[in-house]
């Protein structure tokens, strides 16, 4: 036992030493947050410049206009064929798309090898070589007596002025084909084609890749409005206002810009952020000068710059002994494949081995610990950038819809994407908090959190629907009254306000049914200052009401009596859909004289005294509650709401309650201060810090639960610290998983089936920005409820909306009721 500590403890050693090292010979790679910020605005202003007429010419980011307008709207029906160019093989593909009501695409695909004849060849045999590909797979796909209409994929940068033309600008990735540069490749296409008399088909579209992603991901999910791919290339496209596109006449509507991104930096605008590596390979490629972001980023580049790197580190005796193998000279010879298998999770450091005797490196234990760090290091970039590049897109939609939060879908393809071991972690955050990053790491499971937690919340569960247990029962299990969902026919304005949650909101929800069936919201965020929070309860209703004078005001809508749902995300006692007695305050709010109180009718007090305007209070409901809704909007199979939030962990907290301590050990409030706690206790038992406990550890409220998403992210932290952060989090995932398991395993049970298939509506900041949360949270409900198939819905600040959704059904139930 004490050999396998020694070893173990040996090897932690060895890997720290030998991270050290890379870590300090690559610091250039490492891009902090705040670079990354900075990369994403340069990018901003990049696509800015390539929108406008007037700079687009010197434009490095050509954002070229696709022609394409709006989205599949899942009436598109008929046989098509599509040949793909460009990416790592040549594609052939036979689409049905039928109108059958299900909406959905069959697809037979054919892959065809594009050997250096073939990209580097000349355009004529280029184009009889797609042209023969074609022939062969409608030839085996008994597809030639049929006049098929044709889509051509070609993932190059082309200047399109229609649909079905487009002027090659420049070759990219592995090809440099002579005489296509500045021609039509569409028109060679169809000159290719015509030579084979026993086929008819028509050309109708050429798109770029990131174009033909959006829009296959767009028939599933009409939100998707961005294609990206990460492959042998990268690069992205996105919906833009017409009226941004000073390139092409028109001002109504939207269309899809090819952004072309890996050209970015191509005028200097990242020389800052590229190393020596990055120099020296675009000096050994086809294009130089040419796709500079691109080379830092896609798969065609990444094994070479991997090569370049173990090279000088090893011409200055950090490896293998100082001795250069002929392979490791030789340009190409380490390649992406090889880059992921070195960074597989578990047999990362084997594969290593072997990729690296196979290189006649002869290496040693420790150099296989630094090549794989090098690996993770090129790696973990390439995310960052394309994550700041997309955070920068993603703004800019946000900003064209003049939203404050948007909730969005993002088509994406390629094999470095779809592949790599660690790549898809970057979607991570991007989407809200603009500081995109990569992030990985797996936590174990532990077997015994496992069976303990779901039994015993099962149990809690039912003793609190018990009538007889409501006094006692710590789980509460608290009717609503909410008993209808929405079914598609309401409609009109209603007020919602949103008080418990990280902000205080009060929202204006429109609802329109029927075919123009839509929910459209307008919010601010209001502060409720602490001396509010912990004042009298009557101070903090008119603080409440002040606020909703100020949005009324703010909307111009003072007059209207709307009727209003009340988000009151504290543990209430409901006897009807509009009275709600507050059973005891949570969070951080402590304002007297609330609890035992029906707040309904604080708020309506409260708006009697100020004496300004009137509402119609028509429900409270909790923020779980309105977040079920909202998904329940989208998804009938929604029958669960969950929060996993966040409160900035800045209020003391309240100790001795009962009712709170779940919540004390899942929320994000809490688990910041849990980890200090740890860290001051390992502190002094002298395992940390080198026993010294500083005075800001000391301080209450320093570990803010995004600091601790940010701490499981980022390697230069201590191991300890990571552990620790990790740790907590992991069981807060965990038991909020086990009490989850336990409502759907219940929801299963009452309904008697073998298998339920059950929609959550989840919300909350923790399960949207902590880098592991929600995973372990699913992976948790799968193991503890394995008879249900749990989808996991995002509701994005679902429970305004909620209570604007419970109220038009309330209002409509009633309206039923009174006829
Ligand atoms: C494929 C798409 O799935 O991904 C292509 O069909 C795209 O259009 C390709 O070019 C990109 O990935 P890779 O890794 O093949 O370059
Ligand atoms: C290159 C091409 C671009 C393509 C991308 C991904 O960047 O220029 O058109 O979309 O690779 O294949």
């Amino acid at each position: 036992m004490f050999a396998v500590h020694l070893l173990a403890f040996h090897f932690t050693k060895l890997k720290e030493d030998q991270i050290t090292k890379v870590d300090r010979f690559l610091h250039q790679l490492r891009l902090s947050d705040d670079v990354l910020q900075d990369v994403a605005a340069r990018f901003q202003a990049e696509m800015l410049k390539g929108l406008a007429r007037d700079t687009n010419p010197t434009a490095a980011v050509k954002m070229l206009p696709s022609f394409v307008r709006s989205l599949p709207d899942g009436s598109e029906k008929g046989e098509f064929l599509a040949v793909d160019l460009g990416g790592s093989q040549l594609r052939a593909h036979q689409v049905r798309v039928s109108d059958d009501g299900k909406q959905s695409s069959q697809l037979e695909s054919k892959f065809y090898p594009t050997p250096k004849e073939v990209t580097q060849g000349n355009g004529a045999e280029l184009f009889d070589y797609i042209a023969d590909c074609l022939s062969d797979f409608m030839d085996t796909r008994n597809l030639k007596q049929k006049k098929l209409p044709l889509g051509f994929t070609f993932s190059f940068p082309c200047k399109q002025t229609k649909l079905d033309e487009g002027v090659l600008l420049e070759w990219t990735k592995h090809f440099r084909v002579r005489g296509v540069q500045g021609t039509d490749v569409v028109s060679s296409l169809h000159r290719a084609l015509q030579k084979h008399q026993d086929i008819d088909v028509d050309v109708l579209a050429l798109v770029n890749d990131t174009v033909g992603t959006m829009m296959t991901c767009g028939y599933d999910d009409p939100r998707c409005e961005v294609g990206l791919i990460i492959g042998t290339g990268t690069n992205a496209c996105y919906m833009e206002e017409m009226r941004h596109i000073s390139l092409v006449e028109g001002d109504e509507g939207r269309m899809c810009i090819n952004t072309e991104w890996g050209a970015f930096g191509d005028d200097g605008a990242l020389d800052d952020l590229r190393t020596e590596f990055d120099r020296e390979l675009d000096l050994g490629s086809l294009n130089p000068g040419k796709q500079l972001f691109e080379k830092m980023i896609s798969s065609l580049y990444l094994g070479e710059l991997v090569r370049l790197i173990l090279l000088k580190m090893t011409k200055e005796g950090l490896l293998f002994n100082g001795k250069v193998s002929a392979a490791l000279l030789t340009k190409g010879k380490i390649e992406m494949k090889h880059v992921s298998a070195m960074e597989k999770y578990k047999e990362g450091l084997s594969n290593t081995r072997e990729i690296l005797t196979e290189l006649k490196l002869f290496p040693s234990e420790e150099d296989c610990v630094a090549v794989q760090h090098v690996c993770t290091i090129v790696s973990f970039r390439s995310a960052n950038l394309c994550a700041a590049a997309l955070a920068a897109i993603l703004t800019r939609l946000r900003d064209n819809k003049k939203l404050l939060r948007m909730r969005t879908t993002v088509g994406i393809d390629g094999g470095l994407y779809k592949t790599h071991p660690s790549q898809k972690c970057l979607w991570g955050e991007t989407p809200h908090t603009h500081s995109p990053k990569c992030l990985w790491g797996e936590t174990p499971h532990t077997q015994a959190a496992k069976s303990v937690c779901g039994v015993k919340h099962c149990d809690s569960l039912e003793y609190g629907l018990k009538r007889e247990a409501q006094g006692q029962a710590t789980v509460k299990m608290l009717p609503t009254y909410v008993c209808g969902m929405p079914d598609g026919t309401e409609k009109g304005k209603f007020l919602a306000l949103d008080l418990g949650g990280t902000n205080f909101r009060v929202l204006l929800v429109k609802i329109k049914s029927g075919r123009r069936r839509s929910v459209q919201m307008y919010n601010k965020i209001f502060a409720i200052p602490l001396e509010i929070m912990q004042g009298t309860g009557e101070e903090l209703f008119d603080h409440i009401v002040q606020c909703i004078a100020d949005f009324l005001d703010y909307m111009g809508i003072k007059g209207a009596r709307l009727p209003l749902g009340f988000t009151f995300s504290f543990p209430c006692r409901q006897t009807s859909i509009d009275k709600g007695t507050l059973v005891g305050w949570t969070k951080g709010f402590k304002a007297t004289d609330c609890e035992g109180e029906d707040v309904v009718d604080m708020l309506r007090e409260a708006i009697r005294r100020r004496n300004e305007f009137d509402l119609d209070i028509v429900a409270v409901v909790n923020d779980t509650v309105g977040t079920m809704m909202t998904c329940g909007y989208e998804d009938p199979n929604c029958e669960i709401g969950l929060i996993a939030g966040t409160v900035v962990a800045k209020w003391p907290l309240r100790e001795g309650s009962t009712y709170v301590e779940y919540e004390k050990m899942t929320s994000g409030m809490y688990l910041g201060e849990i980890v200090r706690e740890i860290l001051i206790d390992l502190t002094k038992q002298g395992l940390l810090f080198r026993g010294h406990i500083s005075e800001s550890l000391r301080k209450r409220g320093i570990f803010e639960t995004k600091f601790l998403s940010q701490i499981e992210s980022t390697c230069e932290d201590s191991i300890i610290v990571k552990e620790v952060c990790a740790a907590v989090s992991t069981r807060a995932a965990r038991l909020c998983g086990a009490g989850l398991a336990a409502v759907v395993e219940k929801r299963r049970q009452n309904r008697g089936v073998e298998r339920l298939q059950i929609t959550v509506g989840v919300d909350g900041t923790l399960y949207k920005l902590h880098p592991h949360f929600s995973r372990i949270l699913q992976e948790t409900v799968k193991e503890l409820a394995p008879q249900c198939d749990v989808t996991f819905m995002l509701s994005e600040d679902g429970s305004g909306k909620g209570a604007a959704l419970i109220t038009a059904v309330a209002k409509r139930l009633k309206n039923q009721n009174n006829n």
